[in-house]
């Protein structure tokens, strides 16, 4: 999963000079007319520094949200109603891990270990998406989170795939294909409840009634408080604004809630013929910087269950490392 919430600037960060070396001008102007020329930039070009670093930020960032996303979801696996839905569900948060790994493996390139960067995590450094600090109360909100939070990081990484930074448009393009699946098992499994009980179907509307202004949020801050997104664009990172992506994402959405019989919770929510767009009510924007910065229901949580996974999981990089060192001494010695 999951968005520019993701490039959410790192106040430590911004406060560093972009370095841009007087005698670099000509590798300068090399990469301004590849950026202009829509090529991609590989890791061993030169790229400018805060290009570099916009970049890390963005694409750890993203890889975090991937690995925290699993947990919310994974909670959920020991309780799924039957084995059919278990089995989707064990491999939609296996998918995620998949995509942590392959987007640390493209942060990588950018000069990062992958170790300074969960380091970064652990200590709270580094951000994560908002929205998996919010906790799945019922059987329905995993279902929510495939329809909702899966369709929102869609429309947010689909452009990402044209990115200008090489190893993550390729990432993407995979990492999009199985969004697609968690996004329709996510609705289909609504679905199913809704042709339910009262019981199931006042389930899911409770859990729309929760996720709805979490994920709408998700897109990030306003364009009008995004000063770095002109830059982002600029440099072939960021494709289309937050505002606009959140607008695609409002139109997307409600026909599809209309399909499932879910009213969303907002009473401004409705068509604008003169637009060709929805209205939508105002988003509650001192909750979202609220969760960004650490004081959203689950943040403590998730990061302690991150840390103790990490830990218990000590012995098995422990066991690789032996292993992988004895297959190279053993393959010296055939060498000698
Ligand atoms: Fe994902
Ligand atoms: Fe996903």
């Amino acid at each position: 999963m999951y968005t520019q919430a993701l490039d959410l600037p790192d106040p430590q960060q911004a406060q560093e000079a972009p370095a841009s070396p007087a005698d670099a001008a000509g590798a300068q102007a090399q990469f301004d007319a590849k950026i202009d020329a829509e090529r991609k930039i590989e890791p061993r070009d030169w790229m400018p520094e805060a290009y570099r670093r916009t970049l890390l930020r963005q694409i750890s960032q993203h890889a975090h949200s991937e690995i925290v996303g699993m947990l919310p979801e994974g909670n959920w696996i020991s309780r799924a109603p039957s084995l059919k839905r278990k089995a989707i569900l064990l491999a939609k948060v296996q998918d995620e891990g998949g995509h942590g790994l392959y987007l640390y493996s493209a942060a990588e390139t950018l000069g990062t270990s992958r170790d300074q960067m969960v380091e970064a995590l652990h200590s709270g450094k580094a951000k994560y998406s908002s929205i998996f600090n919010y906790p799945t109360l019922s059987w329905a909100d995993v279902g929510m989170i495939g329809w909702l939070v899966d369709g929102a990081a869609i429309m947010n990484q689909v452009p990402i795939c044209r990115c200008s930074y090489g190893p993550y448009a390729r990432a993407m393009i995979r990492i999009c294909k199985e969004e697609s699946f968690h996004q329709r098992q996510g609705f289909e499994s609504l679905m199913v409840q809704m042709q339910g009980t009262p019981a199931q179907r006042a389930m899911v509307q409770d859990a729309a009634n929760r996720w709805w202004w979490p994920v709408l949020a998700m897109f990030g801050p306003p364009d009008a408080d995004s000063p770095n997104s002109a830059q982002g664009m600029r440099w072939g990172i960021k494709r289309i604004s937050n505002d606009a992506l959140r607008q695609k994402f409002v139109d997307a959405t409600v026909p599809q809630a209309k399909i499932l019989g879910v009213t969303l919770p907002d009473p401004e929510l409705q068509w604008n013929e003169e637009r060709q767009q929805h209205d939508y009510g105002a988003i509650a924007w001192d909750e979202f910087w609220a969760v960004v910065n650490g004081n959203g229901p689950c943040n403590k949580e998730r990061l302690a269950t991150r840390v103790k996974a990490h830990e218990d999981g000590q012995w098995v990089r422990d066991a690789a490392l032996a292993h992988a060192r004895k297959q190279q001494a053993r393959a010296l010695k055939e060498a000698a």
